[in-house]
């Protein structure tokens, strides 16, 4: 969908953000700013900042920061569209109607038939649930230890004791067999013509993580089989990408996230008090689910079924994690099956703590690999370290190598001198490098981290002494920024400081992905540690002498030797600098 800037603007700018901010995080004023808890992550004393004249926030402690559009899409988990729609009915803009290609118009009305059909259904299922029809089911559901408030939370319903139930109910309310046949609700066949796809079964509404229900799993009350039917893939339900429990989970204030097999186990652990509990639908993790995740946490704790189906489904699961850049650990269920029952057994503080000692996924990696050894033979022992080492080798920093061999060494039977001799000796065979494509070489990355964060302090301090302008922008141009998005925002802002109207908040709306906003908020946000005039006066001349040398540097490393002009525009720089260490700036 797309809207144009003046849209946003226009949306934005009607919407004040410490006013809105106001209605979900209590602020108090202190200076010139706004502070209060921070909603995006657990904290006791406030990091969060509303600025008023900036019409931005920033969380000093986890970095989350953006204008109120940003706001809204990450405490809601809006899109862009979504939160741009609260925030104009909140001021009362009439958004302009998006125009639809025909195709796009008619896939857009199926897909709200399709949801209001599975809205409908699910009523009727809870409904069932509650009546004469239901008894069974209800207390199939209470015997298993749900709480009323819970089944009401997880909209649990009953499906109805007759095949054709759903069907009836549906076509008395209007909707067509072409529309029910998209819904995934019925069995069409030749030989019994419609009726309905799920009949005597508990039903658990399956809902999408803005609580619209887009399918259905029904479990039979006790042995039969299949134990679990669920709706089919429709216009609105893609398993792939959907995780039961997110919903609820994605407000969790939980750091990390659990992610387990089944309904039950994620209805069971949100009742103990676990809401950052999800499951995937019946399919196996896929890295759709991964990056789904990525927008909520940077941890998951697996909480798989104790079998070896559960065990192979971890091993699975840890690389696709790995590879979205969220690390993983493995709680330990036994003696138990899986969550629901670990917790009706033995209570929610021992899930806690089995929470708490959940095992660092690596080295339940390679709890599993030593059942395929004979440890109690030498020879297995030493095939089997043979194999720790060359996993061990597969890291790509010594520090890291070092670690895992002390983790190793606690672990298993082995001397942290004899593990490290090994894991030598495969480095010296040439093995293979595990790289992964989150880690980066840790000493150029803080040198990048130094120029980067001179660079966010030029732009903050832009917005904030806009009389600084004239004197930075004869040295810095918004191409010497390093990154892209700073190149981009700079280019806005010297427009805006151009025309004597700084809008940081309008340069964050410019940008639609939350990640950016992020970084856009992290850019006019920057802090100094000083109050004292003359020291920030000095900062200013240093860091702008900083970014200019640094930007001096990459050109000459860029520089191409038979290129005289640009030599000579090197030489002219370099002379330029050295006035930037007298630099007069006044604040
Ligand atoms: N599942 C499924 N179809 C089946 C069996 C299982 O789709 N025939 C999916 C369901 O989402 C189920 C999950 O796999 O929740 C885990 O299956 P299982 O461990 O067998 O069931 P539990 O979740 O433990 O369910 P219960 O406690 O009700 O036995
Ligand atoms: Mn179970």
């Amino acid at each position: 969908m797309y809207y144009s800037d003046e849209v946003i603007e226009e949306v934005r700018s009607r919407n004040d953000i410490v006013d809105v901010i106001s209605s979900y995080v209590k602020l108090q004023r202190r200076g010139s700013s706004y502070f209060g808890l921070c909603p995006f992550h657990n904290e006791k004393s406030p990091s969060f900042s509303v600025s008023p004249g900036k019409q931005m926030y920033y969380c000093f402690g986890c970095g989350a920061g953006g204008n109120v559009l940003t706001f809204v899409m990450e405490y809601e988990n809006y899109t862009f569209p979504e939160a741009l729609k609260l925030l104009a009915d909140r001021a009362g803009v009439t958004l302009p109607e998006q125009e639809y290609s025909e195709e796009a118009r008619r896939q857009r009305d199926l897909k709200t038939a399709v949801r209001e059909v599975n809205r409908m259904a699910a009523n009727y299922f809870y409904y069932m649930l509650r009546s004469e029809q239901g008894v069974r089911a209800m207390q199939y559901l209470k015997d298993r230890g749900l709480s009323d408030e819970t089944m009401k939370r997880f909209g649990l319903g009953y499906a109805g004791q007759y095949s054709d139930a759903l069907y009836r109910y549906l076509k008395q309310k209007g909707v067509t067999d072409q529309l029910l046949k998209e819904s995934g609700l019925m069995q069409f066949s030749e030989k019994h013509g419609i009726s309905d796809k799920f009949w005597n079964r508990v039903m658990f509404p399956i809902m999408d993580v803005n609580n619209k229900v887009i399918g259905f799993g029904g479990r039979v009350m006790g042995d039969g089989k299949p134990k679990y039917l669920n709706s089919p893939e429709t216009v609105i339900f893609d398993k792939g990408r959907n995780l039961y429990g997110l919903n609820y989970a994605r407000t969790s204030k939980a750091r990390c996230m659990l992610v387990c097999e089944g309904y039950m186990d994620v209805i069971a652990m949100h009742q103990a008090g676990f809401t950052n509990a999800v499951a995937s639908l019946g399919t196996a993790l896929t890295t759709q689910h991964a990056s789904l995740l990525k927008r909520y946490t940077d941890e998951v704790i697996l909480t798989y079924d104790s079998d070896e189906a559960g065990v192979r489904a971890a091993l699975r699961a840890i690389p696709i994690f790995r590879e979205a850049g969220i690390s993983t650990r493995v709680l330990h269920m036994e003696p138990h099956k899986d969550p629901d029952e670990f917790i009706k057994a033995l209570g929610r503080e021992a899930f806690q703590e089995r929470i708490d000692q959940a095992e660092n996924s690596f080295l339940f990696e390679l709890t599993v690999l030593q059942k395929s050894y004979d440890m109690k033979d030498p020879d297995g022992k030493t095939r089997f370290f043979q194999a720790v080492a060359a996993k061990i080798a597969e890291f790509e920093l010594e520090i890291e190598r070092e670690n895992y061999i002390e983790a190793v060494t606690g672990r298993f039977q082995i001397s942290f001198e004899g593990l490290r001799r090994m894991v030598t000796n495969v480095l010296m065979q040439g093995a293979p490098v595990r790289k992964a494509p989150v880690r980066q070489q840790a000493n150029s990355q803080a040198k990048e981290d130094g120029i980067l964060r001179s660079q966010r302090l030029i732009l903050t301090w832009l917005t904030e002494y806009p009389g600084l302008f004239e004197t930075i922008a004869a040295y810095i141009h918004p191409e010497d920024f390093s990154d892209e998005l700073y190149r981009e925002a700079a280019a806005m802002l010297y427009d805006q400081l151009r025309g004597g109207a700084v809008n940081p908040a309008q340069i964050t709306s410019h940008f639609t992905d939350p990640e950016q906003q992020r970084t856009i908020a992290q850019l006019f946000n920057a802090e100094v540690k000083t109050e004292n005039p003359k020291e920030l006066e000095k900062a200013v001349r240093e860091t702008v002498y900083k970014v200019v040398e640094h930007g001096i540097a990459q050109k000459s490393q860029r520089h191409d030797p038979t290129d005289l002009q640009g030599l000579q525009e090197l030489i002219d720089a370099k002379r330029r600098l050295q006035d930037l260490k007298r630099l007069h700036i006044s604040l």
